[in-house]
């Protein structure tokens, strides 16, 4: 099999044999959390339309007993677009040089921060490309100001690979959360969609440190990456459920022409909810976004999103000047609206699909800690 979910690529639905065994393993999963190696395998070669239908049913029932219809609001600041990574499908990479490269100032961040909280978001995403410029000092003051004007608040870093010195200091100055997506467990592809200075090995590596320190850690990977197979998502599926992050971050493949991935196919919406559901189903209890990348490829992409077991949003709360020079992937949304305008879009798409947008800190349902940082 050379591509991903080739029956939902193409529409087709087995015999019926075929569908029952597909819908055995879907409840077998429900049940145990799991599967084996193979049975993944049967599932992601074998589900169609028609089973994936049932999979997207059962992961919006399970996320029922842990989180109801409660959608998690966390704010994203993209606090800077210079990266000095070689990732090939992204669109800030540092070999796009027609990229606008901005930074925030810290009067920046703290009024971005300031909108936030008037509008009730209580998570503030800090996410950036790995500039050095962001420097452990810098970042460290960052968290310090935020935490001792917003203690009520938490904070979320997105700021890619660091050393675990860095890592700890960021923790020690009140970061909360930590989101490192793994991109992809099989290790041939990671290296065939990365330049030659990226390992795999340094980004687990990353993640461990961060699952040391006491973060409450997201990993994720991306759906329809060119070559992927299903054997890969296996071992992506496989890997998170050895990992147990509390967070994972799901979206499509998005190809940017001005990148050196130019001219692929993207990944699609339906195979990323089949991906979505899964993880639900492996990982009841995860806090599972339902990405700005889902809402790009369809317009109620986020909803559905939800619909198939997501429970998190994360709108954007970027100074809309800056907006448009942070493209990952092109045709991104949002790129000419404010705060307040995201805000009321996605409480009103939260709310078109029977859904509650929910305004607490929003901790990962086994973490016990009182709202202010003790
Ligand atoms: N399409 C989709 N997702 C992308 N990302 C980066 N570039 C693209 C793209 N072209 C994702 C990566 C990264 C996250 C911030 O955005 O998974 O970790
Ligand atoms: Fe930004 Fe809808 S979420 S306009």
């Amino acid at each position: 099999m050379n591509s991903i979910l080739p029956l939902i690529k193409n529409n087709i639905d087995p015999d019926t044999k075929t569908q029952k065994k597909v819908k055995a393993l879907i409840q077998q999963l429900c049940k145990d959390s799991s599967l084996e190696y193979d049975e993944f395998l049967y599932l992601l070669d074998n589900i169609s339309p028609v089973t994936a239908t049932y999979l997207k049913e059962s992961a919006y029932q399970a996320k029922q007993p842990h989180y109801g219809d409660k959608v998690y609001l966390r704010s994203l600041i993209e606090i800077s677009n210079y990266c000095t990574r070689g990732c090939l499908y992204c669109g800030i990479s540092r070999y796009n040089t027609s990229v606008n490269r901005y930074r925030l100032t810290i009067d920046e961040i703290l009024e971005s921060c300031e909108s936030a909280y008037l509008l009730g978001y209580k998570t503030f995403v800090l996410q950036a490309g790995e500039d050095p410029a962001l420097s452990k000092e810098f970042i460290s003051n960052v968290i310090i100001t935020i935490k001792n004007k917003y203690p009520d608040t938490r904070i979320t870093l997105s700021l890619g690979e660091q050393t675990k010195d860095t890592y700890q200091a960021w923790f020690d100055s009140g970061a909360d959360r930590y989101l490192l997506r793994h991109e992809t467990a099989s290790p041939k592809l990671y290296e065939s969609v990365h330049s030659k200075d990226m390992s795999l090995d340094i980004r687990m590596k990353c993640l461990q440190d961060l699952r040391d320190i006491g973060y409450q850690v997201g990993a994720g990977f991306m759906v329809g990456l060119p070559n992927q197979i299903n054997a890969d998502l296996v071992q992506d599926i496989l890997f998170l459920k050895e990992l147990n992050p509390h967070m994972v971050g799901i979206g499509p493949y998005l190809c940017h022409e001005d990148t050196i991935l130019k001219g692929n196919d993207s990944g699609t919406l339906e195979e990323t909810l089949v991906l979505l559901s899964i993880v639900r189903l492996l990982l009841p209890k995860v806090l599972l976004p339902s990405t700005t990348a889902l809402g790009t490829i369809a317009k109620n992409g986020r909803e559905l999103g939800l619909k198939a077991g997501a429970n998190v949003l994360m709108p954007n709360v970027s100074p809309t000047q800056y907006r448009k020079d942070y493209e990952i992937y092109q045709n991104k949304i949002c790129l000419t609206d404010t705060a307040e305008t995201c805000y009321f879009c996605i409480r009103g798409r939260i709310r078109k699909y029977n859904h509650q947008a929910d305004f607490s800190v929003g901790d990962h349902v086994d973490i016990k800690r009182s709202v202010t940082n003790d």
